[in-house]
């Protein structure tokens, strides 16, 4: 098995998450960690093992070991941070979303296809257990048709005009923050919508609160998806199907749960994977490279693609701008 040389961009919280992760698997090397700041970059590297670190996002590109770039920098830098990596001849998965609009989205993909080097957005769910079970038992007609679909993600981030989640210039906000996931899982079960209807609660900083969006689809069925930093909604995607419903949904200790009923019973299935299961995105990199490829199946570009669109259309009806950056 080949072995990959990992370098992380940032060291804020998914950083440290996604390496306890990536130290679960042989073939990923901790090899490098570049900050804005030496001394965060030291205290990363020695805190996880890293070979190397560095004071700036240029010296970690500029690596000839590093091969492959994590990029957990705030939404609002993902496209200045992923085309330096890119134009520095290394792999990339980026934290979600992938940027701010569809149309940066656009310059990224066209980076790494120009270069042909790998380009995956980190959409963590689709990797899970719990996931591909309820792919594979959609799939094997079981619960008949798909009907409809509601996912929300929520939960308390009291307002604070200086953190990511509000501050409008590090791309703030519920929708592209945590409403993508239930958005994610509409688009993959269901398909592009023909029509979407959505409305936002903007906090003063104009990074909404809360933002609710329901999906009409061609054939009649709807879905819905809600997103907030305001209440304790919780996590899970409902699939309502012709024999009986599927959840995913999460627990407080984060095991994830797959509920399967049917009319007459119910099962409760509870998955709790090592690190929150970061490893298998990262597995899935390192598999892409083993087998020469330049984006993943599972999460493949063209799929990024339409879900920025999707954001984009929704920012359009609710009024979410983020300036400088839209149209
Ligand atoms: N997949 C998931 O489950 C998941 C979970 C949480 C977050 N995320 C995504 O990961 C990204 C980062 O989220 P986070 O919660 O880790 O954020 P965070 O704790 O604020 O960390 C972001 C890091 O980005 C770097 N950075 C570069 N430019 C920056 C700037 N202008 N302002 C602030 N930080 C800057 C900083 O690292 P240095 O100071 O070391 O340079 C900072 O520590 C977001 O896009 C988010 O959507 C994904």
């Amino acid at each position: 098995m080949k072995a990959y040389n990992w370098g992380i961009l940032g060291t804020g919280n998914i950083a440290g998450k996604f390496t306890r992760a990536l130290m679960l698997l042989d073939n990923a090397h901790l090899h490098a960690v570049g900050s804005r700041d030496k001394l965060k970059a030291e205290a990363f590297a020695s805190e996880y093992g890293f070979r190397n670190s560095y004071g700036s996002y240029e010296e970690l590109v500029a690596d000839p070991g590093v091969e492959i770039v994590y990029i957990s920098s705030p939404h609002s830098h993902h496209l200045e941070h992923t085309l330096l990596a890119l134009q520095n001849g290394k792999h990339v998965i980026c934290e979600k979303p992938m940027s701010l609009n569809a149309a940066e989205v656009e310059i990224m993909v066209a980076e790494a296809r120009k270069n042909g080097l790998f380009l995956m957005e980190a959409l963590w769910p689709p990797f899970q257990p719990s996931y591909l079970k309820a792919e594979e038992i959609l799939r094997n007609g079981k619960m008949g048709k798909l009907l409809h679909m509601r996912g929300k993600f929520a939960f308390i981030s009291s307002y604070d005009p200086e953190i990511r989640t509000y501050d409008i210039r590090l791309g703030g906000g519920a929708l592209l923050d945590i409403g993508i996931y239930p958005i994610m899982d509409i688009l993959r079960f269901m398909g592009e919508p023909a029509s979407i209807s959505a409305a936002s609660v903007l906090s003063p900083t104009g990074a909404d609160e809360s933002t609710s969006a329901i999906f009409r689809f061609g054939d009649g069925r709807l879905a819905e998806a809600y997103c907030s930093f305001g209440n304790m909604g919780g996590i899970s995607t409902e699939f309502n199907c012709e024999k009986g419903n599927l959840i995913l949904t999460r627990g407080r200790d984060r095991s994830q749960h797959l509920i399967i009923e049917f009319p007459e019973d119910t099962d409760d299935r509870i998955f709790t994977p090592p690190a929150m299961g970061y490893q298998y995105e990262a597995m899935e990199v390192m598999s892409c490279l083993d087998r020469g490829l330049t984006e993943s199946s599972v999460v493949p570009l063209s799929f990024t693609l339409t879900l920025a669109r999707t954001l984009d259309a929704i920012r359009g009806i609710t009024g979410i701008v983020y300036p400088g950056r839209d149209r």
